[in-house]
């Protein structure tokens, strides 16, 4: 049987296709997948093309064996799988950030914090004690402070020219993220040879 692993779907896609061609998968399929979404990579591999969500999901029920998601979609669900492998690609920022110049630390009130990443947020205004109101959105996060729907956000900054372009800014960091490698763990015990080779083919091939 194929070993199957669920691939984030985008930017880690392609990062991880790149990954997997330098250690001499033949990736074409994946290339030319046209709307398929299950592809074979050289002879051994199957990869399922998936939202970060998505891939945590089927890897924690065993229908994927391993997957590649970024450490914010793990911190923000919190499932039962292995972290393997840091890949070292997707190297981003979970921040708190907020229009530019806003004192926001300022006052007693209640603020209101727009996210993605609810359970991160939560956290993070835990540590500090701070109660705070958070508001789920689903995409360009950034717009929410513009238009007076939160007082700050908590989401990922890569270049930050999403914020400055936006007249937003990093009020404070919160933590690094980066591409992991992740394992169900049945098939940790079960494949275990199968998935120690490829983990050391991997570690030869992303410069750690
Ligand atoms: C992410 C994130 C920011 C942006 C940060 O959004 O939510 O909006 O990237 O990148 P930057 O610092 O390099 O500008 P994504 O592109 O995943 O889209 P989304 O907002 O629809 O989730």
């Amino acid at each position: 049987m194929k070993l199957r692993i669920a691939l984030t779907k985008g930017r880690l896609e392609k990062d991880t296709v790149g990954l997997l061609e330098k250690m001499g998968y033949d990736c074409s399929a994946v290339h030319d997948k046209g709307r398929r979404l299950i592809l074979p990579v050289g002879d051994n591999i199957e990869v399922v093309l998936a939202k970060a969500a998505d891939v945590i999901t089927y890897v924690e029920n065993g229908v994927c064996d391993l997957g590649v998601v970024g450490k914010d979609t793990i911190i923000e669900m919190n499932g039962k799988f292995f972290e393997l492998v840091d890949l070292g690609f997707g190297r981003c920022r979970f921040a708190l950030a907020g229009k530019k110049g806003d004192r926001f630390y300022d006052g007693t009130h209640v603020r209101t914090i727009a996210t993605k990443y609810p359970n991160v947020a939560r956290n993070f205004f835990e540590k500090k004690n701070m109660d705070v109101d958070i508001v789920k959105i689903e995409g360009s996060v950034e717009l929410a402070p513009l238009l007076g729907l939160s007082h700050a956000i908590v989401d990922i900054v890569e270049t930050g020219t999403t914020l400055k372009e936006n007249g937003l800014e990093v009020f404070e960091y919160i933590c690094p993220i980066s591409a992991r490698l992740i394992a169900n763990m049945v098939s940790m015990k079960l494949r275990q040879d199968e998935i120690e080779s490829l983990i050391s083919e991997i570690e030869k091939n992303i410069g750690q």
